[in-house]
């Protein structure tokens, strides 16, 4: 089984759960404490050893762009400055991959973006972890997931347990255990009823498909929302056979909503270098005054 080494990055939405945050700033690009989400996506791609990433944006979104691009008049002043650290820091983001952009004219759904990609593709398989999803561990998810499609030779995606209420609004699988973390996965469906439930696991935000997935899609009838759904396209491959779950290692911070992106600030922040010990005791003073 060949290497997966091309990533895509969907972040096309409108991003409306964030608003109004996310009004003139994709949601993608807001930070957890210094870094924007968007960057801890490509570095855990890259971590994996992806090479190619491809992020699908929309109107509005060429922020992102600039952020991986080379930053000259930047540059220069820090330099000038002798501000060493920050210099390296800010050269670093744009040699991280070779990244390519391009706009969903639509946000007809997560499927519709994938769809956008296919000539980026060109008959490999692709990472997709999705924008608004940043995991952070020792092992990065992607690499986890990648693993597993070249030993299995079949579709993966990232699953995790979560609770009986969240599932109603994520995806639901059948699955059987393979071995360890790994499940064979039979059957999904997108945002269940109580009754519809299949098992608690659900995608969280990365798979690794083969290129049947783009034609697949291209035969997925609007879903959901009247989106075209990435899950509805993935069912086909369960339902053939061909699909594996992985559940990964690594805390996943949901950035499309406020709370996680609370979550996610707070956390980073407890364990970040140059804030943690006083963001530590800040929080422990706030602890007892709202107690
Ligand atoms: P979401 O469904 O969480 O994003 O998609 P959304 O549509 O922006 O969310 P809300 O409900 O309006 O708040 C998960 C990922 O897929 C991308 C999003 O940008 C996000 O990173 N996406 C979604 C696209 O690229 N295109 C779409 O049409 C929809």
């Amino acid at each position: 089984m060949n290497k997966v080494t091309k990533a895509i990055i969907p972040a096309g939405g409108l991003g409306t759960r964030v608003l109004p945050a996310s009004k003139a700033i994709p949601k993608e690009m807001l930070q957890i404490v210094d870094k924007p989400a968007i960057q801890y996506i490509v570095e855990e791609a890259v971590a994996a050893g992806i090479t190619d990433i491809l992020v699908i944006t929309n109107r509005g979104k060429s922020i992102i762009e600039d952020h991986f691009d080379k930053s000259y008049e930047l540059e220069c002043l820090l330099e000038a400055k002798g501000k060493t650290g920050p210099l390296e820091e800010i050269r670093k983001i744009s040699d991280l991959a070779s990244m390519c952009y391009i706009r969903q004219k639509e946000a007809k759904g997560l499927g519709h973006a994938i769809m956008c990609a296919k000539t980026f593709a060109a008959g490999d398989p692709v990472a997709i972890l999705y924008g608004d999803d940043v995991i952070i561990g020792e092992d990065p998810a992607i690499g986890q997931l990648c693993r597993a499609y070249e030993k299995y030779g079949r579709g993966v995606v990232g699953v995790k347990e979560v609770s009986e209420e969240a599932i109603q609004k994520y995806s639901s699988l059948q699955v059987e255990n393979i071995e360890g973390n790994v499940y064979k996965v039979t059957d999904m469906i997108e945002k269940p009823s109580k009754d519809e439930i299949m098992s608690l696991f659900s995608i969280l935000g990365r798979c690794v498909l083969p290129y049947d997935i783009f034609e697949i899609l291209e035969n997925t009838a609007p879903g959901a929302g009247n989106e075209i759904q990435l899950t509805d396209a993935m069912k086909t491959l369960a339902r053939r056979d061909t699909m594996v779950a992985v559940d990964f290692t690594g805390t996943r911070y949901d950035m499309g909503n406020k709370l996680g992106i609370m979550q996610a600030n707070c956390e980073v922040a407890l364990k970040h270098p140059e804030i943690g010990g006083d963001f530590r005791q800040y929080i422990l003073e706030l602890a007892e005054k709202i107690k």
